[in-house]
């Protein structure tokens, strides 16, 4: 079996890893790859984005089937593109895949669906932007309505803050093109957690609930980044909860998308907050593929091989047999560079020690130099998921884990899980 895996970061590291660990005798292609995904196949200097360039390795290395990591490859049609020169294929097509591409979409179906999520106007006026955030009134959210790599969004905590979000998407295009319409959404409470599912735009496969860490600093302060961390289970989301997404969420959502002519097949995200009162979780957001950092703690996890669910989703050939997962608890602390994630820095080497059977080192962003040094290479520069029997156990490996690895200025979230180590000492 011959596969083909689009992406370079920690998400397509951790899915390299399962599905040779799964089953050595896969023969896994990866472009562009990373070094750590190097020493699971064979790495082509292809980038993601290059679609015309990777509709030709496609043809010319004939996998079975073509796995796409990242967003910005479905959102320029890659998916399609391979279709059409007939590559089975894991991933959504370009329309579908707006659901995360263009948050306007996303809200309209959403409205139109009755999917749970909040109340939100688009706009291209600021004068109109501004009047919708004082008729919602403080704190309100502003968004561009384009991938902006997890950036485009502003809690605004005053109108002042509003309204100079406003202006500097819509005037001072601070998001460029992704900012040429922005949202601007009322502001939910509660606690947030990723649900993914396996589609083929009709079955429907949960994963288990993950939490991200969005933020770059201990207690979930500081600026937002691409996520500091991640863990899995999540108490708070029982399984009568997942029902209620998938239920609620889930199937409607894919039920417009068929409607409207553009059915969905791949990974679909559900980012959700789930408020204290017990009510139907909302939805934050739809992403059109694998979470990052939350798949390198969930992949672990899984205690049945990964590749055949992928050809029953790309091949419409699924059922809606649950998942079966390992009851273990997984923390995965992000090592970032110095600096990120406004400006990190990039070209330092990097020490390597080695780490037990239960840790996972997925590489984020490095490459090797010239001299065949690892160096940095990204802002996040590696995702360090443990694996224990109890969710404190896994968080103190992954932490011991993280800062093993040496290289100049790195930094890193000693707390990923805070929130769930606290309810499981509250219940103590
Ligand atoms: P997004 O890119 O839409 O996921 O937004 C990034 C982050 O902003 C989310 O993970 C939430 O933490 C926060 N956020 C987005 N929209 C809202 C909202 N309507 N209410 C509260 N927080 C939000
Ligand atoms: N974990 C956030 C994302 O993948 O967008």
């Amino acid at each position: 079996m011959k596969v083909l895996l689009v992406g370079g970061g920690a998400r397509e590291h951790a899915l390299a890893w399962k599905l040779t660990a799964d089953d050595p005798s896969v023969e896994l292609i990866s472009a562009p790859g990373n070094p750590g995904i190097a020493e699971h196949g064979r790495c082509v200097p292809t980038r993601a984005t290059d679609v015309a360039g990777l509709v030709q390795l496609a043809r010319r290395e004939r996998p079975h089937l073509a796995i796409i990591g990242p967003e910005a490859p479905l959102a320029a049609g890659l998916a399609d593109a391979l279709r059409e020169h007939g590559v089975l294929t894991f991933g959504p097509g370009a329309a579908a895949a707006r659901i995360e591409s263009s948050k306007a979409f996303a809200k309209q179906l959403m409205l139109d669906a009755g999917v749970p999520t909040a109340q939100a106007g688009r706009y291209v006026r600021p004068e109109d932007a501004k009047r919708a955030a004082r008729s919602f009134g403080a704190p309100v959210v502003i968004k561009a309505s384009g991938l902006a790599a997890g950036k485009g969004v502003v809690i605004a905590r005053t109108l002042g803050e509003a309204e100079q979000a406003i202006d500097a998407m819509l005037v001072g295009h601070s998001f460029g093109e992704a900012g040429n319409e922005i949202l601007v959404e009322e502001f939910m409470d509660g606690e947030e957690m990723s649900l993914f599912a396996l589609t083929d735009g009709r079955h429907v496969v949960p994963m288990l609930p993950a939490q991200d860490h969005k933020r770059l600093l201990t207690g979930d302060t500081g600026p937002n980044t691409g996520g500091m961390g991640a863990y899995a289970p999540l108490s708070i989301a029982t399984p009568a909860l997942v029902d209620d997404v998938v239920e609620r969420v889930m199937r409607p959502t894919l039920r417009a998308l068929r409607d409207a002519g553009t059915p969905f097949s791949g990974l679909l995200y559900a980012g959700l907050m789930v408020a204290s009162d017990g009510s139907s979780p909302r939805v934050v957001e739809f992403n059109c593929r694998f979470g990052d950092p939350e798949t390198e703690a969930l992949l672990p996890l899984l205690a049945e091989p990964l590749l055949p669910r992928l050809l029953g989703v790309a091949q419409s050939e699924m059922d809606e047999t649950p998942l079966r997962w390992s009851g273990r608890h997984a923390v995965t602390t992000v090592v970032a560079a110095s600096g990120y994630p406004e400006t990190p820095r990039l070209g330092d080497s990097i020490a390597l020690p080695a780490v037990r059977a239960d840790v996972h080192v997925f590489h984020a962003g490095t490459r090797r130099a010239d001299d065949g040094r690892l160096v940095t290479a990204g802002g996040r520069v590696f995702a360090v998921t443990a694996v224990a029997d109890t969710l404190a156990d896994a968080q103190r490996s992954s932490i011991r884990s993280a800062g093993g690895i040496e290289f100049a200025g790195s930094q890193y979230r000693a707390d990923i899980a805070w929130r769930e180590i606290e309810r499981h000492a509250g219940a103590a």
